[in-house]
């Protein structure tokens, strides 16, 4: 207990996750007579269902029950912001993959041969993926929304340039290690407990409530840690669970389903493809006047996220730019594939590359570099945004100039110009990605958290918060949080699982807020615990509370050391009757939105950074690889820089993977053709810079972020964006008649067209 050695900077699961000891859901010691469950998913992606025959299954040896759409007992209906999505399909499918019938058996083995003789016949519709053809047809997910700020159409007269493109956008798998999945069973009185694969097991809970027809209190969901999310396991991990929880309910009997990672590629949604068309026009200083883009949202069948991640699109359409005319609409369109749902940066990515794209075709037209346009333009102190927010302490000036000076951008590129002067057939390109990230679900309600926090008899502490762990960290962060707040060991201190029955009506840990919100509401339950220890220990040692602190478990009067620990302290205090629990209870302060006007403060704060990614074109083979990444971030006053770094990283690799090798590939009948992991390619240890190399912005955090260490999740993935501006600057070192596309991802056959066009 009195170790102190334990670094406070590692991760407090490093050792069990690289022993194998730490617990996932496929870990979960079953119970006796636990069932398998499989998914059987339509064949096609626009069908009306004619009949479902399930004899030749039923007589499958293991098989104990098959269910559709009919035996569900309550509604039929898990849409969370719409309500458009069945969780068994009844008269139509919309999507390939989308579930029809489950099938719970003895064995795995078992269950698999009756899907496999599941037999549905199907009067085939016609399927649309191509969300512009969607939007034609008036197949929207909720009406188009506009923001805007200034006067755009009078702005163009203004313009000394103007330039207008078109943007395609792909979407990208999740690929989590951990497939989606959950583990039910019944406990006394008609109970059930649900282990899920989620970062919202309130929103696993609700959803099985509903279907189930039972009220919230009879589910409890327990997520002991998830082998990653990405965004992936905010929204859809709740169709799962339920299929779980209703062949658990129908049947009395525990019940698992894990996804084979083909069924999870084909059966689930993924980051949103868009397509989008912008207008920009500059002055002759290359001042940005006006810029106007309308973007369309690749929804999937149904809504799933998409208006919430529409609405994130919106407000990063500038990216990190002020642009005092701009008038951005997204239409969020209903196809025929998966619904598409939240993924790292949550719609911005999509939006940023948009504003990106316009930059360097003004650019590419004018002969300048593309860094010299986005430096001109970056927003500064009280600028606003076209949502009405103020910028404050708005460091994207700052960023940018240290990174220009401790990266010497004007050296690198006078070395990248001699290489390609000296090499003909490779070529090196570089390119700068200022970010301007919101932090702060844009849903106004869904910024709040709750800490329950226990201390035991023996002087140990529990803590419980609606933070789900995937792998971010922030158990170890809540950990700090506690142990700082008490003046205690870090392993002193345990992170429960995160628990529906222990802490209720959570958001899910997405939004990068985990930390923030949960993590406050647990300084809050700490700190009334501390100021109510402080009394006790006023009184043991015949002073002021205001004169007690604890440091290093040692009880401390006036700043002298005192014969009180906090071993006896909290012994002491349990004599007393004095309460040693807490729950802690935060609401992310100051924000607002108006959807009236479209205005308002959604963000508690704005995380800012400068990314620069260089890379070397092979322009023979059209392949590439990604040299170096240089990065000046703003992480506040970082409670954990090993982790930050950590996220810092992973974020950076996944967002260049997204821009340039990970292609997600549809037929137009809604068939996913990627859909293994030889043929979707995610960057692995070859593919990954050389080098990252990130420099701490010194500046003081805000109060809102946890301690003053700022949201670091999602925010680096756009630095990522960079990776196709570099690749596409060395296409036109070699080839200069390139007429330069917006199409990301940027394959290397991409590439190899563009070298000889
Ligand atoms: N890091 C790991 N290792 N695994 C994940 O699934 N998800 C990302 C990010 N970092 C993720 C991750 C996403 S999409 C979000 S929103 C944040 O973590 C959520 O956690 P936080 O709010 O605690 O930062
Ligand atoms: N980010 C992530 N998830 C969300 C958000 C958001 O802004 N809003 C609602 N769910
Ligand atoms: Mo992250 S996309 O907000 O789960």
């Amino acid at each position: 207990m009195n170790n102190f050695n334990v670094n406070p900077m590692n991760n407090i699961d490093s050792i069990n996750h690289v022993t194998g000891k730490s617990i996932y859901l496929d870990d979960i010691t079953t119970l006796k007579g636990t069932l398998h469950l499989e998914i059987f998913g339509s064949a096609v992606a626009h069908a009306k269902i004619l009949s479902i025959d399930l004899t030749y299954a039923a007589r499958v040896e293991g098989v104990v029950g098959i269910f559709t759409a009919k035996d569900i007992p309550g509604e039929n209906q898990i849409g969370g912001i719409v309500e458009d999505e069945v969780l068994l399909a009844e008269t139509e499918v919309h999507y390939q993959g989308q579930p029809i019938a489950i099938v719970a058996a003895t064995t795995e083995i078992a269950a698999r041969k009756a899907i496999s003789l599941i037999r549905v016949d199907y009067e085939e519709l016609p399927a649309v993926t191509d969300p512009r053809v969607a939007q034609k047809n008036g197949m929207l997910i909720i009406p188009p929304r506009t923001f805007s700020m200034g006067n755009t159409d009078e702005a163009w007269c203004k313009c000394t340039h103007i330039f207008d493109g078109r943007v395609e956008i792909g979407g990208q798998e999740h690929l989590y290690i951990e497939t989606q999945g959950a583990y039910a069973y019944p406990t006394e009185g008609g109970f059930l407990r649900v282990h899920s694969s989620t970062q919202g097991p309130t929103a696993v809970q609700r959803t099985i409530a509903r279907v189930l027809g039972l009220p919230m209190h009879q589910i409890e969901v327990d997520v002991q840690r998830i082998g990653g999310g990405f965004g992936g396991k905010e929204d859809q991990p709740s169709q799962f669970a339920a299929l779980a929880a209703l062949a658990a309910h129908l049947l009395k009997q525990p019940v698992k389903l894990s996804l084979s990672r083909h069924d999870d590629m084909r059966m689930t949604g993924k980051r949103h493809p868009y397509s989008a068309d912008f207008k920009i026009g500059l002055d002759k200083n290359l001042k940005i006047i006006a810029y106007e883009t309308t973007l369309y949202q690749n929804g999937g069948a149904s809504a799933d996220l998409s208006p919430a991640i529409m609405e994130r699109t919106l407000f990063h359409s500038t990216a990190s730019y002020f642009i005092p005319n701009t008038r951005v609409t997204v239409y969020s369109c209903r196809t025929n594939l998966p619904p598409n749902t939240a993924f790292r940066g949550f719609g911005a990515p999509q939006g940023m590359f948009v504003m990106e794209s316009a930059i360097a075709k003004a650019a590419h037209e004018l002969g300048v570099a593309a860094q010299t346009i986005q430096e001109l333009n970056l927003i500064s102190e009280k600028d606003e945004f076209q949502y009405g927010q103020v910028a404050e302490n708005a460091y994207a000036t700052k960023c940018f100039e240290r990174a220009k000076e401790q990266f010497k951008i004007e050296v690198l590129q006078k070395e990248i110009k001699l290489y390609n002067s000296k090499n003909r057939f490779s070529k090196r390109g570089m390119a700068v990605m200022p970010l301007c990230f919101g932090i702060s679900f844009t849903n106004i309600t869904m910024n709040q958290a709750r800490a329950l926090v226990h201390i035991y008899q023996d002087g140990s502490v529990s803590v419980s918060t609606g933070a789900v762990e995937m792998g971010q960290g922030v158990n170890t962060k809540l950990a700090q949080v506690a142990a700082i707040t008490l003046g205690i060991g870090i392993e002193r201190v345990k992170i429960y699982s995160t628990n529906t029955s222990r802490v209720a009506n959570t958001s899910p840990t997405a939004a990068s807020t985990g930390a923030d919100i949960n993590g406050n509401a647990l300084l809050i339950a700490a700190t009334r615990l501390l100021e109510r220890l402080k009394q006790v220990a006023a009184e043991m040692l015949s002073c002021r509370a205001s004169e007690v602190e604890i440091k290093n478990e040692e009880v401390l009067c006036r700043g002298e050391r005192s014969s009180t620990s906090w071993q006896k302290l909290i012994q002491t205090a349990y004599l007393k009757r004095i309460c040693l629990t807490e729950n802690g209870h935060y609401s992310t302060p100051k924000i607002y939105f108006d959807k009236t006007k479209e205005k308002g403060h959604p963000f508690a704060y704005m995380v800012y950074g400068t990314g620069i990614v260089t890379t070397t074109v092979d322009c023979i083979r059209g392949t590439y690889s990604i040299d170096e990444v240089l990065v000046v971030h703003d992480f506040g006053n970082s409670l954990n820089p090993t982790i930050d770094t950590g996220q810092l990283e992973g974020a950076i690799v996944q967002g260049i993977g997204w821009a340039t090798i990970e292609e997600l590939m549809f037929n137009n009948k809604g068939t996913l053709l990627s859909n293994s992991l030889s043929t979707y390619k995610v960057p692995d240890i070859h593919f990954a810079p050389k080098s990252i190399r990130c420099i701490t912005l010194e500046a003081d955090g805000p109060e809102q972020a946890i301690m003053k260490s700022k949201a670091i999740g999602e925010p680096p993935f756009m630095y990522g964006i960079a990776a196709y501006f570099a690749i596409q600057n060395a296409i036109m070192e070699f080839n200069p008649s390139y007429q330069p596309s917006y199409d990301l991802p940027l394959t290397p056959e991409k590439v190899l067209m563009g070298l000889y066009s």
